[in-house]
């Protein structure tokens, strides 16, 4: 039987089948592909034989770096695919901008995927990326480590409980008081790479940890709002001691907000920043028929919670707290469990871990405030039929 995500939690050892290794490939060899292959170093079924990017020269340093003789390097993903007849998967690891393209050509090439996030930067993308995923018949997954991590695996089970009721209004997301992302480059704040900013990079994982808590409901309208004041400062840059030219080169929202509404008449009130004058914008808070949640903000939207989740609701006739005991956060052990429930899921023709039907509703939720910004009013999430 196929193993289902909550398998992963905790239990870091699994008997692995080694009788059937598995031929993998990377496509974009930047930064998060360090994570990708170093967990693929750990499993004993699993061979890197290939590996892409579009800067010359960087996925040869990349597999030498991390020890790694023989690996076959391409300048594209195309070339990839077209000559690694015989792989059995891929991670893509390139920036937002080309998760579509590589995702579809591999699928197309009957290749089982690991897609990072954010899925893609459009509704759109999605929708052709989920056609092709159909069509060859093979598995999706959608790079959402935080999904594995043992509180967020309790706020679901918390949800599931019945404890909250009928949950119909949710506030959600965080951010950073500073921290564009511009470590290694600019990839993550240019227009044309990263598409989209702080939604992509850290918006579409709180979205993810409310929805998937309550089951996925299909969105329906948005009042979206994006702004740039910090990316667009060249003193940002300045007083991180970071060249003010990125200012320049800066295309992306640094904060994002929007008012979504649910099916099941759930509001979701949602804001994300990279960078803002202020601590955290507020708690993720789950209001419910019968009891409320509130998850403290962490100070980076790291994937887990920032203290102690805890209920308010009532108990015969008095007014009650209770607090659900923080668990050890999964951190490295949410990325292995990303990975390794992908390749059980390959080998034993399972369900893909993080489906691409769930997360084409946080793509369309991103999407909505983006054009719901750009036209100053509220808009309907329409999504095409697959
Ligand atoms: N899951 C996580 O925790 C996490 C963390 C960081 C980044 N990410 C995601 O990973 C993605 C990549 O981020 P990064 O920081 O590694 O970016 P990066 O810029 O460091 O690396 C991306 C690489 O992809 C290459 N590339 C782009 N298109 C290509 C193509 N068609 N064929 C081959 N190579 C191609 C680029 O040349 C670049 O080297 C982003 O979508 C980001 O959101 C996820």
């Amino acid at each position: 039987m196929a193993k289902d995500y909550l398998d992963y939690n905790i239990t870091q050892e699994k008997e692995i089948d080694t009788s059937r290794k598995l031929k993998v490939g990377i496509i974009g060899t930047g930064w998060i592909a360090g994570d990708h292959i170093r967990q693929y170093l750990k499993m004993p079924d699993v061979e890197v034989v290939a590996g892409a990017d579009l800067i010359p020269g960087k996925a040869q340093a990349f597999f030498e770096e991390n020890g790694l003789d023989g690996v076959r390097c391409y300048p594209d993903h195309k070339s990839m695919l077209d000559a690694e007849t015989e792989l059995d998967a891929v991670s893509v690891c390139t920036y937002n901008a080309t998760h579509a393209e590589c995702a579809i050509y591999a699928l197309e090439k009957g290749v089982h995927v690991l897609l990072e996030k954010p899925m893609c930067v459009t509704t759109q993308e999605a929708v052709e990326i989920i056609r092709a995923e159909r069509k060859s018949g093979k598995i999706l997954s959608i790079g959402f480590q935080p999904r594995f991590d043992p509180n967020m695996i309790k706020l679901k089970e918390v949800v599931a409980s019945g404890v909250l009721g009928q949950i119909h209004y949710i506030q959600t997301g965080g951010g950073r008081r500073r921290g564009i992302p511009t470590p290694f480059g600019t990839s993550f704040i240019q227009a044309d790479t990263g598409v989209i900013g702080a939604m992509g990079d850290i918006g579409c994982y709180s979205l993810d940890m409310v929805l998937h808590a309550i089951g996925y409901p299909r969105p329906l309208t948005v009042s979206g709002y994006t702004s740039d004041f910090f990316g667009k400062n060249p003193a940002y840059y300045e007083v991180e001691g970071k060249p003010a030219e990125y200012a320049n080169v800066f295309g992306v929202e640094d904060f994002a907000a929007g008012f979504i509404r649910l099916e099941g008449g759930i509001i979701l009130d949602f804001r994300i920043a990279w960078a803002m004058n202020l601590d955290t914008p507020g708690d993720t808070i789950l209001m419910g028929t019968k009891g409320s949640l509130r998850i403290p903000s962490t100070n980076c939207w790291n994937g887990s919670v920032g203290g102690p989740m805890k209920i308010y609701h009532e108990v015969a006739g008095s007014e009650v707290e209770t607090e659900i005991p923080i668990l050890p956060e999964g951190g490295d052990m949410n990325f292995y469990t990303k990975l390794r429930s992908f390749l059980d899921a390959v080998k034993e023709g399972g369900a893909s871990p993080v489906p691409s039907s769930q997360i084409l509703y946080n793509q369309a939720i991103i999407d909505g405030i983006i054009r719901s910004a750009r036209l100053g009013r509220e808009i309907e999430i329409e999504i095409p039929e697959i």
